[in-house]
C-alpha cells in the first residue's frame, strides 16, 4: 500500500484547517482554539506530521498524522520523583506528548509508531532530556497497546484524570525514559 509514500515534516499554518477537523473527529476531549494556534505556529509545541504523498486530488501534503509535544521541566512535572532528581538536576527537562492521532484509512500501517520515534529521536537530542510522557485514557487499548509496544512503561494509574461529558474516567501515565540513548 502507501507506506513508502509516506513522509513526516512539522505542522505548519496551513495545516490549521485540517489539524482542527482531525482532532475533533478523533479525540473525545475539545481542544481550545489556542491550542491549535499554538501547534501550528510552533509557540512552545513542536510537531510533526504525516504526509502521503502518493495521494490525489491535491492532497498530497494534507495531513493523515501527527504528533504534538511539549518540552517541560522536570521540577514542574508529575513525574519528578521517578527521575533520581536532585537540586544539581534542576535543568532536567522532559517531552510531554498531547495528542497523537493517525486518520482512520491509515491506521495499523505504523505510522503512530513513527511518529512516536521521531518524538523519541527529538527527546535524546536535547542533552537534558530524560524522559518521554504521556496520559491515555483507560479505555483506549489501541493506544495502550501501542506504547507499550514502543517500550514505553505504565507508571500510574490516575484516578478520574478526564471529564468528558459529565463523566470521569481513569488514565494511565506511561514514560519511556531516554537518558543513555
Ligand atoms: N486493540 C489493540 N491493539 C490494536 C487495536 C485494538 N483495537 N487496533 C490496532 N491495534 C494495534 C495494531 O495491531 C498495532 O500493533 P502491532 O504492530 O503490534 O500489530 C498498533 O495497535 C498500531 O500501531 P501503528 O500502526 O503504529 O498505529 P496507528 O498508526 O494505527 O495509530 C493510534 C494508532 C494513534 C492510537 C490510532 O489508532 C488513533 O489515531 N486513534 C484515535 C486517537 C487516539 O486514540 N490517539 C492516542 C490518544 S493518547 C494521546 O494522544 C497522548
Amino acid at each position: 500500500c502507501c507506506h513508502s509514500t509516506v513522509s513526516y515534516r512539522p505542522i505548519r499554518p496551513s495545516d490549521l484547517e485540517i489539524l482542527e477537523q482531525i482532532h475533533g473527529d478523533i479525540f473525545p476531549i475539545r481542544y481550545e482554539s489556542e491550542f491549535f494556534q499554538d501547534v501550528v505556529h510552533g509557540h512552545g509545541i513542536v510537531s510533526w506530521a504525516a504526509v502521503d504523498h502518493s495521494r490525489g486530488d491535491g492532497k498530497g501534503d494534507e495531513l493523515i498524522g501527527f504528533v504534538t509535544a511539549r518540552v517541560v521541566l522536570a521540577t514542574e512535572s508529575e513525574i519528578v520523583d521517578l527521575l533520581d532528581y536532585d537540586s544539581a538536576e534542576s535543568e532536567w527537562s522532559l517531552v510531554y506528548i498531547l495528542t497523537l492521532g493517525v486518520v482512520d484509512k491509515y491506521r495499523n500501517l505504523g505510522i503512530a509508531s513513527s511518529l512516536i520515534l521521531e518524538v523519541i529521536k527529538y527527546a535524546c537530542s536535547i542533552p537534558t532530556c530524560r524522559a518521554v510522557y504521556l496520559h491515555v485514557i483507560s479505555y483506549n487499548f489501541p493506544a495502550i497497546h501501542l506504547y507499550k509496544k514502543m517500550s514505553f512503561k505504565c507508571i500510574r494509574k490516575l484516578l478520574g484524570f478526564y471529564l468528558i461529558d459529565g463523566q470521569h474516567y481513569d488514565s494511565y501515565l506511561f514514560v519511556y525514559f531516554v537518558q543513555g540513548c
